[in-house]
C-alpha cells in the first residue's frame, strides 16, 4: 500500500483504536483491529532460530549457529542464506517479525550476551547483519535490529546508564544499526538500558539520528517490559510496547493525549508504522498473509553443517589438519561436550532442535568401518546440573520416555496433565484455578552413587524423590529482569544415594504466585566417577591413539542473557585435561566450544586449535568435515582473544552507581590492543585454512567523488596461494591515518573480501573502501567530516598481520 492509503487507514480510527494498536495483545502478539483489516501479527526470538510463540520443548526449531559464529564467517552470502532460512522457518510457524539480529558489540569479553552478538568490530558486524536482514526480509517477515543501543554487557541491564561520547556512539555503537537501516530493516528494538542519562525507549537516539537523519520507516518495538512510563517513552519515538496486553501505554497514553501532553499526530504516526509493517508483512486485508513455506527437503541442514564448517575458526596447526581418514586406526575422542556440545547460548535467544549431531556422533559417522574411537569424558565440569529428559526418564503414568507435567488446583485437584520430553518447563499451562505446577519422572540410575537433585522456581518448592522430602521451601524474587524469572529462576539441590539399577521416583512442586512467572526446573546429576580416574582414562586414550580429539567449552550457566561473566577460565579440571592430554599426544586438536573468548594457557602445545563457538544443531558433522578436510575451516575470529582476562584492554561491565562509562571511546576490540602496544594470544581476522598465502601486491586508488559522500576507494590486493591445497582467503583492507588532527584507532578495518585459488594460482581480490570507512564525527558540529590528506592502506589477514601498505591520497 501507499503510504497516503496507510494513512487514510489511521484516520478511520478513533483514538482508543489507535492506541489499543501500540501495547501487544499478548507476549507474542500485536492487537488485530478489522476495522482498517489488520490481523495480529506474531513476534518470536531469536538470532539462532525462530522459537514460536510457546516455550516448548516438543515444538522443535533448526538450531544455527550463534551470532559468533555467524560473525567468524566474513561471508554475507553465507549469512544471507542463513537470513532466509530464519525466514522459512518463522513462516513454517505463523510468525511475522523474528527478534534478530543482535547487533550490539563485543566490548568486553565477559558480555553476558557475547555469543548472541557478531563482531567486535562495527563494520563486520554492520555488513554480516546486514546480510542478514537482507535475507530474513527477502520471504516477507521482519528483521529486527535489537537492541538499540549500547546494550553490549549484562549487569544492571534494566537500568544501566551507558556514558559514551557522542563521536564513539556514531562511529563503533550505531554503526550497525545504521547499516541495518540502509539495508531496508523493518524493525528496531529500543534497548533496557539507558544511554547518557535517558532511557532507550526515552531517548533523543530514537528520534535522531534514527527516524530522521537515517529515515527508518519502520516501527520501534520495545525491548520487552523497557516502557516504564507513558508520556516520555510516547513523544520520544517509541512505536510499540511489548509485551500486551498490559503495559504504561493504553488508558494512560489516551488521558495523556486528551490532556495535551502528548500530541495525537505522534500517536498516529506509531500506528502508520505499525500499519507499515503490516503491510510489509501481510498482515493486513488483501496482503498475501504469510503461507507456510517450506525450505526444499534436506538441504536446510546441509546448509547449517555447511555454517559449521565456515564459521570453524583454525587458530593454530603445527601439521596435524587435515587429518587423512584412510590412514587412521584409531582416534581419541575426549570431553564431556564431545557428546554433550553446548550447541546454543541461554536466554531468549533459546531454542529446542529436533536432531543433533555432537562431535562424537559427527567424528564416528566420517570413521565407522575405518578406524577405532576411544571415547574418554574426562572429570566432571561441575556446571549446572541438566534437567530431567527424555534419555534418562519415563512417565511414571505412562512409561513413556519423559516427564509427566500436571497442573493442580489449592485443593490438589489435576486441572490438566500432559506427557513432556523435558523437567525444564517454562510455560506449564495454566487457567486461573491453577495453583501448583509439577513435574514428576522415573528417573533409571545406572551405578549405584550419590545423585544430586535440583529444583528451581519461585514461591513455595518441594523436591520428594522416594518418598523422601529432598527440598521444602519459598525461594522469593529478587530481580525484575524477564529473563531470569522466566528462564533461569533460583535453584536449591540436595544429595541422596542410590542404588544401581533402580527406578528413582521424583516428583517436584512450585505453587504459582503473582509476578513470577510460572517456570519449574527439575534437575538431576548422576554419581560422577572418580576424576582423577577420569584424568587418566582420557591420557590413557590419547596415548593409545593415532590422534586425539579433545572438545573442551563453556557450561550452562555461563555465557547467558541476564548475566555477565565473571572469569574466561574453562570451568572444571579441563586445561588440566588438555595440557595432559596434548603431552600423551603430539598430534591432539583441540576443538573450543564456546560462544565467546576463553584463555587457552596450553595453546602453544595443542598440535592444532579449533574454535566451534556454539555451533548449532549440525555441530558435530560440520566438525568433522573440517577434522577431515572434507571442508576447509572458513572462519576468521571476529573478536580479538587475548591470552588472559588481565590483559583485555576493555573488560569491565560492572556499572558504578548505576553508570557504565565507556572511557575507552573508539578503542574497542583490537583498537584497543593496538593502542595498548601489547599483543593477544590470537587476533581478530585471524584464522588458518588449509593452504598458505602470499600477499604480493596492494594497489589503492581513489574512486571518483560521489555527491557529498567523499571519496572512496577502490583497493586491489594480489594474492597467491602458496600451499598444497585449493582454498579461500579473507582478504582484510584496514586504514590508518597516523598524521591525523584529530584522534583515531591506531587502524581500523575498512573492508574486505574472500577470494578462492588453487594451489599456485595467484589472484586479485578487489575490495571497495565506502567513502563512509574515511569519514569521522566531528562532534563539535555535529556533523561526519572527510579529513583530506594521505590515508595509508594496509592489506593482509588479520589487525595484526598486514604484510603490504600503501598509501593515497583522499
Ligand atoms: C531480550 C530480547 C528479547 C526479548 C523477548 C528480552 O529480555 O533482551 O532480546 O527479544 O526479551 O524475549
Amino acid at each position: 500500500m501507499t503510504r497516503d492509503e496507510l494513512l487514510r487507514l489511521v484516520g478511520r480510527l478513533d483514538l482508543e483504536r489507535k492506541v489499543g494498536l501500540l501495547t501487544g495483545a499478548t507476549v507474542w502478539r500485536t492487537r488485530a483491529e478489522p476495522a482498517v483489516g489488520l490481523r495480529e501479527m506474531v513476534f518470536s526470538d531469536g538470532p539462532a532460530g525462530v522459537r514460536g510463540e510457546e516455550w516448548d520443548e516438543r515444538r522443535s526449531s533448526m538450531l544455527l549457529p550463534s551470532a559468533s559464529a555467524l560473525g567468524a564467517l566474513w561471508d554475507e552470502r553465507l549469512a544471507g542464506e542463513l537470513g532466509e532460512l530464519l525466514a522459512f522457518e518463522a513462516r513454517r510457524k505463523g510468525v511475522h517479525a523474528v527478534l534478530a539480529p543482535t547487533l550490539n558489540l563485543h566490548r568486553t569479553p565477559l558480555g553476558g550476551r557475547h555469543f548472541e552478538c557478531l563482531a567486535e568490530d562495527p563494520e563486520l558486524a554492520a555488513r554480516t547483519g546486514a546480510a542478514l536482514i537482507r535475507g530474513v526480509q527477502r520471504h516477507g517477515v521482519a528483521a529486527t535490529a535489537k537492541h538499540y543501543v549500547a546494550n553490549d554487557s549484562e549487569t544492571e541491564r534494566l537500568t544501566l546508564d551507558v556514558r559514551v561520547d557522542e563521536r564513539t556512539l556514531r562511529e563503533v555503537y550505531l554503526a550497525p544499526f545504521e547499516a541495518a537501516v540502509r539495508a531496508g530493516v523493518w524493525l528496531v528494538m529500543s534497548a533496557y538500558n539507558g544511554v547518557n542519562g535517558t532511557t532507550m525507549t526515552e531517548n533523543g537516539l530514537l528520534a535522531e539520528p534514527l527516524k530522521g537523519e537515517w529515515g527508518f520507516d519502520g516501527a520501534v518495538v520495545s525491548d520487552w517490559g523497557a516502557v516504564r512510563r507513558t508520556e516520555q517513552s510516547a513523544v520520544a519515538g517509541q512505536d510499540l510496547a511489548m509485551p500486551g496486553p498490559e503495559g504504561p501505554w493504553g488508558a494512560a497514553l489516551v488521558a495523556a493525549v486528551r490532556s495535551g501532553t502528548v500530541p495525537e499526530q505522534a500517536i498516529d504516526d506509531k500506528v502508520l508504522r505499525l500499519l507499515t509493517l503490516a503491510d510489509r508483512v501481510g498482515a493486513l486485508a488483501g496482503g498475501r498473509g504469510l503461507p507456510p513455506r517450506a525450505w526444499p527437503g534436506g538441504t536446510a541442514r546441509r546448509l547449517l553443517r555447511r555454517a559449521v564448517a565456515a564459521g570453524t575458526v583454525l587458530l593454530r596447526n603445527e601439521d596435524i589438519l587435515p587429518l587423512d581418514a584412510s590412514a587412521l586406526r584409531s582416534v581419541a575422542v575426549i570431553g564431556r561436550h564431545a557428546c554433550a556440545p553446548r550447541l546454543q547460548g541461554e536466554g531468549s535467544a533459546g531454542v529446542f532442535p529436533a536432531e543433533v549431531v555432537t562431535p562424537l556422533e559427527g567424528i564416528r559417522a566420517r570413521l565407522r568401518g575405518r578406524a577405532r574411537i576411544l571415547h574418554a569424558p574426562g572429570p566432571d565440569l561441575g556446571g549446572q546440573p541438566r534437567p530431567l529428559d527424555a534419555s534418562r526418564c519415563a512417565n511414571p503414568l505412562t512409561g513413556e520416555p519423559g516427564v509427566l507435567l500436571r497442573v493442580l488446583t489449592a485443593d490438589g485437584r489435576e486441572l490438566s496433565s500432559e506427557h513432556r520430553l523435558s523437567g525444564r518447563q517454562l510455560e506449564p499451562p495454566v487457567t486461573p484455578e491453577a495453583h501448583t505446577v509439577e513435574v514428576s519422572a522415573l528417573l533409571r540410575t545406572g551405578e549405584e552413587g550419590k545423585w544430586t537433585f535440583g529444583v528451581g522456581g519461585y514461591g513455595r518448592m518441594s523436591l520428594v524423590v522416594d518418598g523422601q522430602d529432598l527440598v521444602e521451601g519459598e525461594f522469593t524474587r529478587d530481580t525484575e529482569d524477564p529473563a531470569v524469572i522466566h528462564l533461569d529462576p533460583p535453584r536449591r539441590h540436595a544429595s541422596v544415594w542410590l542404588p544401581a539399577g533402580h527406578r528413582a521416583h521424583v516428583v517436584a512442586r512450585r505453587e504459582l504466585a503473582p509476578d513470577t512467572g510460572r517456570a519449574l526446573v527439575v534437575t538431576a546429576t548422576e554419581p560422577e566417577p572418580d576424576p582423577e580416574q577420569a584424568l587418566a582414562e582420557a591420557v590413557e586414550a590419547a596415548r593409545a591413539a593415532d590422534v586425539a580429539v579433545v572438545v573442551v567449552g563453556t557450561t550452562e550457566g555461563s555465557e547467558a542473557e541476564g548475566h555477565d561473566r565473571t572469569s574466561l577460565t574453562l570451568p572444571g579440571r579441563q586445561d588440566e585435561l588438555v595440557a595432559a592430554v596434548a603431552a600423551a599426544n603430539p598430534r591432539t586438536v583441540v576443538v573450543v566450544n564456546s560462544g565467546g573468548p576463553v584463555e587457552l594457557p596450553w595453546r602453544e602445545q595443542a598440535g592444532a586449535v579449533l574454535l566451534s563457538w556454539f555451533p548449532g544443531q549440525e555441530a558435530g558433522a560440520g566438525l568433522a568435515d573440517v577434522l577431515f578436510g572434507r571442508a576447509e575451516p572458513g572462519g576468521r575470529l571476529p573478536t580479538t582473544w587475548g591470552a588472559t582476562l588481565a590483559d583485555a584492554p576493555v573488560r569491565e561491565t560492572r556499572p558504578r552507581d548505576g553508570t557504565l562509562a565507556y572511557t575507552e571511546g573508539l578503542h574497542i576490540g583490537y583498537r584497543a590492543w593496538l593502542r595498548s602496544g601489547r599483543a593477544p594470544a590470537y587476533w581478530f581476522g585471524h584464522g588458518l585454512g588449509y593452504t598458505t598465502w602470499s600477499y604480493e601486491l596492494l594497489r589503492a586508488v581513489r574512486r571518483q567523488e560521489r555527491q557529498g559522500a567523499g571519496a572512496a576507494l577502490d583497493v586491489e590486493v594480489r594474492v597467491r596461494n602458496t600451499g598444497p591445497r585449493p582454498g579461500r582467503e579473507v582478504v582484510q583492507v584496514y586504514l590508518a591515518r597516523p598524521d591525523s588532527a584529530v584522534e583515531r584507532p591506531v587502524r581500523w578495518l575498512a573492508g574486505f573480501t574472500a577470494v578462492r585459488a588453487e594451489p599456485g594460482e595467484t589472484v586479485t581480490a578487489s575490495v571497495e573502501v565506502p567513502a563512509r570507512m574515511l569519514r569521522h564525527w566531528e562532534a563539535e558540529e555535529h556533523r561526519w567530516r572527510t579529513e583530506a590528506g594521505v590515508w595509508q592502506v594496509l592489506a593482509g589477514r588479520s589487525a595484526g598481520d598486514l604484510p603490504l601498505t600503501a598509501t593515497v591520497r583522499g
